[in-house]
């Protein structure tokens, strides 16, 4: 089937289920929810919905470990509250794409069951291993979040591969039959009426041959185990025999990943293998690789990291635009300021909003919602997060996981001043930020002045702007440590978006080529005063000039 890209004039807003919103007193999240506040998202002025995982799951990792892929799990209302909600989505124009999540399956997957059974056809669907007659491992690979990536399981008596947690077993896509599975599976959604997937650490589904020791410690985890040797072949099958038939979109998070290596996969092609990438160093501004190695925030590496995004992919591929989902801590909390929480609010908003690609917004985002932080490193449920240098002294950890943890950005959503912040009329399944009597939708939507409202009207403009969608990125001042000064530049229109960084008062001057005076100031987080062809930026000041 043709493909349109139609989600090139698409704005996503992604639910994290268990934290979105309890529609029946159980204290979490479901679809039920959802379905309320459908009117809400719409409000935005997005376009689509990304839902995390909605399928059946013991919550192992909070719904990234399946254990049916064909089914909603019965928490979030299963298959009759989905497909109701499918309905009240595609009757508001609003697409709604799914998480696929297939290096792994949960240990209680009947998969696996039957597997560590060695019951066929299932015996070869995970990656199984002896032990060595040394006694060792079969190979020195570390696992994501819980130590060695090797488990022994009594029933079969070898050991099986997990990238991630204990409970989440590595499939064996090498097998033919595991690949026909995720077809299957592609098909079943994709013929309920789904508009596309989210593909979950997509880049680990080929593991290397013979799966080699790693020579040196730092090789031991990520490094050896990302971009494996047929990961373009699998990716081509799932296109030819799945996705071609359906006009839908697929968005492949991709860890370590440069602009160039993205080519490879999402350059615009009849048969290109994906089409966006979710590249992580837009996420790295403050920290090294992960938000676990952390460093102080440099506007640089911000800089660096959208603007050679946008220029290496022009007119060659799409971006995928984001700045917060599921597995960061907020990022009001971390590149902008909480003291300035509306100023900085807003500027991170317009500082993404307005370039070319895709944008996704988290759940709480658009309320400017920030890092939840405990006072004991024991209310942490993350199976990441509790696993990190379990060794280090607790205050060392709780500093840590303050800066670092995915819980921070997983409480639930703020919707009122009520009890337990509307989110629900029971007990709530995780802690609610205590500041959601300040921070909450309901205050949001009554002040005109607020981070929601400013959403709305950058969501709206963006599609108003041509030269947003067809435009080229240029940016300006690179060097400066204050200010992020980017154009979209197209024949008849240029915008232009000017964000400060600063907490204090600096003098912002136009670039060349670019008279204030005569440009439209459509966004704004403070007033519209000029001095000479420049202003003075207020802390976290932004505006967006169009000149045509
Ligand atoms: C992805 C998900 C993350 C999950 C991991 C393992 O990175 O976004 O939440 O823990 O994959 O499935
Ligand atoms: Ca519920």
């Amino acid at each position: 089937m043709k493909r349109t890209r139609w989600y090139k004039d698409a704005v996503f807003y992604q639910i994290w289920p268990r934290s979105f919103k309890d529609g029946n007193g159980d204290g979490m999240g479901d679809l039920y929810g959802v379905c309320e506040k459908l009117d809400y998202i719409k409000s935005l002025g997005v376009d689509g919905i990304w839902f995390s995982p909605l399928y059946p799951s013991p919550g192992a990792d909070c719904g990234y470990d399946i254990s049916n892929y064909m089914d909603i799990a019965p928490e979030f209302g299963g298959m009759p509250a989905f497909q109701k909600m499918l309905e009240g989505a595609h009757a508001r124009g609003l697409k709604v794409i799914m998480d696929l999540v297939v290096n792994h399956t949960s240990d209680e997957h009947e998969w696996f069951q039957k597997s560590r059974r060695r019951i066929d056809p299932y015996t070869d669907y995970y990656i199984w291993r002896p032990a060595r007659p040394d006694g060792k491992l079969p190979n020195n690979w570390d696992s994501m979040f819980e130590g060695k990536a090797w488990q022994w399981d009594e029933v079969r008596q070898e050991y099986y591969l997990h990238l991630f947690a204990i409970k989440q077993p590595d499939l064996n896509m090498d097998n033919p039959l595991v690949r026909q599975e995720v077809i299957r599976i592609l098909r079943f959604w994709l013929e309920m009426g789904v508009d596309g997937f989210r593909e979950d650490v997509i880049t680990f589904i080929s593991k290397q041959d013979g799966l080699p020791d790693a020579m040196i410690p730092a090789m031991r985890g990520i490094f050896r185990y990302n971009f494996g040797p047929h990961l373009h072949e699998y990716l081509q099958q799932f296109r030819r025999e799945a996705l071609d038939d359906y006009d839908c979109v697929t968005i492949a998070e991709c860890a370590l990943i440069t602009p160039e290596k993205a080519l490879e996969f999402v350059e615009e092609k009849d048969d290109s293998e994906l089409d966006m990438v979710i590249q992580f160093d837009c996420m790295s501004a403050d920290c090294l690789f992960t938000d676990y190695v952390p460093m102080p925030f440099s506007l640089h590496r911000l800089k660096n990291a959208f603007s050679s995004w946008q220029k290496k992919l022009e007119g060659r591929a799409w971006n995928m635009l984001y700045l917060e989902n599921h597995d960061h801590p907020r990022v009001l909390s971390r590149y902008g300021s909480e003291r300035f929480r509306l100023a900085s609010g807003k500027m991170l908003c317009a500082m993404y909003l307005f370039q070319k690609g895709t944008p996704f917004i988290y759940q709480g985002q658009e309320i400017g919602m920030t890092n939840w932080l405990p006072d004991s490193v024991e209310l942490y449920e993350d199976v990441q997060t509790i696993h990190h240098r379990e060794h280090l002294p607790e205050d060392q950890r709780l500093r840590l996981y303050h800066r670092a943890s995915r819980d921070s950005a997983r409480t639930p959503v703020q919707w009122s001043a009520e009890k337990n912040a509307g989110f629900t009329t029971g007990t709530p399944w995780f802690f609610i930020n205590p500041n959601y009597l300040e921070i909450n939708v309901a205050a949001e939507e009554a002040n005109p002045d607020s981070i929601l409202h400013f959403y709305r009207k950058a969501i709206s403009l963006r599609k108003q702007l041509k030269a947003v969608r067809d435009g080229v990125y240029r940016d300006y001042d690179l060097l400066s440590g204050r200010f992020y000064v980017y154009a979209m530049e197209e024949k008849l229109q240029r915008v232009l978006v000017i964000c400060s960084f600063s907490s204090r008062v600096q003098h912002f001057k136009a670039p060349k080529g670019y008279d204030l005076s005569k440009g439209r100031l459509v966004l704004k987080n403070y007033g519209d005063r000029l001095d000479g062809n420049g202003f003075h930026a207020m802390p976290y000041e932004v505006r967006v000039y169009v000149f045509e």
